[in-house]
């Protein structure tokens, strides 16, 4: 059983592999030891919140790290992604999920990066609209930037409620049709490979887009996560011409490449910030 409110600092140095993957991120060249405490110090609460939970933080991310690697080995076999493979392949539990999204900001530095650029780049604003919110780090780390916080997820966890009493949220697919609200900043973090198309939610977002407003995104090449549907060619030639297509000049841009221990699969994010012209 998980000890009671069993420290994020205790399970890492108890597990040698997850131990391993920390001072991978420790010894990266953007490594910030504030942006960790902020990360430790969340993940901390969401394990104190979830302490009666059965599964096992340290389990739920093992199990994570070996069907990755097995989709990793098919997806340089045959190039597809695990959906194409099996449609039937069901995703994990909401807590599992969000215990391999929390733990990933520590022992992966592509997730480190990204939310360090979320850090770093938040302007000041009025409204800010997050997609695909997950267990609500981002929000921990720009909640005091962003006056009103709006934030839409298919399913979002009690924890996540709890944390942010003060954010609007949905459990519900954003379309844009019920929101008259106009958003000065737009996050779409690790969400766009989620979709069949998902150029038809980048126009719902510039619908509801200030003038002048941003859009900030990742995009996601070769990652056959279980959950992943669309590619994004490495060279994001076509994404970059339908994003201007769209109306929106691209004001920064930065590719993220996975540090993987097992494959190389060209597998990297890119993060980028987008404007409306
Ligand atoms: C990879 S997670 C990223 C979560 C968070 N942005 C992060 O980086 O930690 C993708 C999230 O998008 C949510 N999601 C998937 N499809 C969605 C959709 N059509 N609308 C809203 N959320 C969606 C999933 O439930 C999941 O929480």
């Amino acid at each position: 059983m998980l000890k009671i409110n069993q420290s994020i600092d205790q399970l890492i140095s108890e597990n040698r592999i997850l131990a391993i993957l920390f001072d991978r991120v420790v010894s990266s060249p953007f490594y910030d030891e504030n942006l960790m405490a902020k990360i430790k110090d969340y993940i901390n609460t969401y394990l104190s919140f979830h302490k009666d939970n059965e599964i096992k933080p340290k389990d739920a991310y093992y199990r994570f790290m070996k069907s990755y690697k097995k989709d990793m080995t098919a997806f340089s076999k045959t190039g597809k992604y695990p959906l194409e493979i099996d449609p039937t392949r069901l995703a994990p539990s909401r807590y599992e999920y969000d215990v391999i999204l929390l733990l990933s900001c520590m022992l992966a530095d592509h997730r480190f990066r990204i939310m360090q650029i979320i850090e770093s780049t938040c302007q000041n604003s009025q409204n800010g609209l997050f997609i695909g919110t997950g267990p609500g780090l981002e929000l921990e780390l720009v909640k005091s930037k962003i006056q009103n916080l709006y934030a839409y997820d298919l399913s979002i966890d009690k924890f996540v409620y709890h944390q942010h009493p003060d954010i609007n949220f949905r459990e519900e697919y954003f379309d844009g049709k019920n929101d008259s609200l106009q958003y000065d900043q737009v996050y779409l973090i690790e969400l766009l490979e989620h979709l069949s198309n998902p150029y038809e939610l980048l126009e719902q977002c510039i619908q509801v887009l200030a003038p002048n407003g941003k859009i900030y995104l990742t995009t996601a090449t070769n990652i056959p996560q279980f959950d992943h549907l669309y590619k994004f060619e490495s060279d994001h030639k076509d994404y970059e011409n339908q994003v201007q297509r769209l109306g929106l000049k691209i004001e920064f841009m930065e590719d993220i490449p996975h540090q993987s221990i097992t494959l190389d699969i060209g597998a990297k994010n890119r993060f980028y910030i987008l404007q409306k012209k």
